[in-house]
């Protein structure tokens, strides 16, 4: 007989529920790569119709239904919306589902009303990293995966190994648990710049990071800290 596949390594201080609101690239990404890493998870979005077939052809624990019942379902929920949309999304998810809660914010608020490559429509004083902190003061949000591709998000491959993974947040236990989530999900770690004020500059790298990705026509890079 065949020896099983190498199972999931479950870290025991990772929730294994976890919600994510978002249909897109992002969502799916992350959605089918926690659930190959042994995660219970589900989609949430206005229209969960749209992603029928996504669930159908992806292994594992996975579910769909609306932005409330992803928010319910998340011992950790995941910020995968369209920036300018997220607030809209968090409202209808309901703020209250989300209280006490671990909320991993992967967005940016990229704006391309001037085309590409995209500027933002908050920052260096602001971030949406903040506003979503100040829109949830009972959960701990910790900014995460907004400064990689989807396609790089889980069992990241890059030529030159993978980096810790940029983060920032206010709660350190959070953000401990993101460390060992992204341990868990082939990543070698967290780089903590510190509170979520830092979503700041978090935030800023993407519209660098687009344009290093249209001059070298690549988008799976991301940034690593050399010495
Ligand atoms: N794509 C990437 O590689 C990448 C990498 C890093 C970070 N990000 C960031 O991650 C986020 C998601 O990116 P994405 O490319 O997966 O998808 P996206 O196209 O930026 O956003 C799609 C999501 O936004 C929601 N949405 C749009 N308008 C809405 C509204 N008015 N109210 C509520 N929800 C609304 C959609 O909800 P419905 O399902 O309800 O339509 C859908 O779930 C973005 O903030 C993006 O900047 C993207």
């Amino acid at each position: 007989m065949a020896p099983p596949a190498t199972p999931p390594s479950h870290d025991p201080t990772v929730p294994r529920a976890i919600g994510i609101l978002g249909s897109g690239d992002v969502a799916r990404a992350l959605g089918a790569g926690f659930a190959r890493h042994g995660h219970d998870v589900r989609l949430g979005s206005r229209d969960p119709t749209k992603l029928a077939d996504w669930k159908k052809g992806t292994p594992g624990a996975v579910a769909i239904g609306s932005l409330a019942e992803a928010a319910s379902h998340g011992e950790v929920v995941v910020l995968a919306t369209h920036g300018d949309a997220t607030e809209a999304a968090l409202r209808l998810a309901g703020l209250e589902r989300l209280r006490g809660k671990l909320v991993i914010d992967a967005t940016n608020p990229l704006d391309f009303s001037h085309g590409m490559p995209p500027g933002l429509f908050v920052g260096t004083t602001d971030s949406l990293g903040e506003r979503v902190q100040r829109l949830l003061p009972d959960s701990r949000v910790v900014k995460c995966f907004n400064t990689v591709s989807s396609l790089q998000m889980v069992d990241p491959k890059f030529a030159e190994g993978a980096p810790r993974l940029l983060i920032c947040g206010n709660d350190a236990e959070a953000k401990r648990v993101v460390d060992a989530l992204l341990r868990e999900v082939g990543w070698p770690g967290a780089l903590d710049v510190g509170g979520i004020d830092g979503a700041r500059w978090l935030e800023a790298l993407v519209p660098l990071w687009m344009r290093i990705g249209l001059a070298q026509n690549a988008f799976t890079h991301a940034f690593k800290v050399v010495r």
